[in-house]
């Protein structure tokens, strides 16, 4: 039995499989309309999600599965003090596979362990957030053709953000990645992530605070928002929200092929008027969320189509 906990849980061999299999489904949808006929995903969300949850259940309800789940810890027996670990135990009676978001780093850690079923981490507080990143990936490889050789700057929140912590963790395993990580002082990438992940792989990077100076030289530009409901401090918060604002201007130095992406929510990042760029690819990725996860699913599940 697999899970994928990290981005790193699957090799660079096996994620270009997957992502070979996203681009397949995506093109034949309904050839994969039988898949997972009798079999249930679970989504156990402790905390918000819009995309996560239902690129899922849109994956596992367009393989032919069903869903069951819950979509804040009020509304499960967390609310009464139930463990992570007592929780999958029962999920494991009533499901094949699971989805789980926690705010506690590695809690995917903990459900796995106890887990009779696959358990996919939909990010562990400000720690992973693999799915998105196959989302990122295959949104990367369809508008480039590889996932090498480029430069791709990550802007905002870079010491909460899990998204750019995994993103990172598996773009140094291609060649020719450059990194211009682009932060508030205060919200810089974490230090284990500059030594033992950049530094580790001898990866080119360069850090700055101002968005215009990098826009030339990006080839990929991964925006964030400011994660607020990591802050410890409101103040804190307010003083960082507005720090940057991706609009048609800054756009203007950017590369032809140059292209915009944000896991999203989006809160004042990037200006409306960006959308109607062609470089926009935000909800392009969104969409990738859906056939990257109905891969995932598959792969998990050991499921193949003739
Ligand atoms: N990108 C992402 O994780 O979005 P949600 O929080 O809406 O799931």
């Amino acid at each position: 039995m697999r899970h994928l906990l990290s981005p790193l849980d699957f090799s660079v061999e096996e994620t270009q499989k997957l992502l070979d299999l996203a681009c397949d489904i995506e093109k034949n949808r309904s050839k994969y309309a039988h898949v997972c006929d009798g079999m249930k995903l679970a989504t156990l969300f402790f905390e918000p999600s819009t995309r996560t949850r239902l690129s899922f259940e849109s994956a596992m309800l367009s393989l032919g599965g069903s869903v069951l789940g819950f979509s804040s810890a009020d509304s499960s027996s967390a609310a009464k003090g139930e463990s992570v670990a007592d929780t999958i135990r029962m999920i494991s009676c009533y499901s094949d596979i699971c989805a789980i978001r926690h705010p506690k780093e590695g809690s995917a850690f903990v459900a796995a362990s106890k887990s009779l079923i696959p358990v996919i981490n939909a990010g562990d507080g400000g720690h992973q957030h693999p799915t998105q990143t196959l989302t990122d990936l295959l949104t990367i490889y369809s508008l480039k053709g590889e996932l090498g050789n480029m430069t791709v700057g990550l802007c905002g929140d870079l010491k909460f953000g899990r998204t750019v912590h995994s993103l990172i963790h598996a773009l140094v395993r291609y060649p020719g990645i450059k990194f211009v990580l682009i932060s508030p002082p205060e919200l810089r990438v974490p230090d284990y992530i500059r030594e033992d992940v950049l530094d580790a792989h001898g990866i080119e990077y360069r850090e700055m605070t101002n968005l215009e100076d990098a826009m030339e030289e990006l080839d990929i530009l991964y925006m964030t928002r400011i994660q607020r409901e990591r802050f410890f401090n409101e103040e804190e918060y307010l003083r960082m929200k507005d720090y940057y604002v991706l609009d048609k201007e800054k756009m203007k130095l950017a590369k032809e092929d140059m292209y915009v992406l944000h896991p999203l929510p989006r809160v004042n990042e990037i200006s409306v008027e960006v959308d109607d760029d062609p470089r926009a690819k935000y909800f392009r990725q969104a969409q990738c969320g859906v056939y990257v996860r109905m891969a995932l699913i598959m792969t998990l599940l050991g499921l193949e189509v003739e």
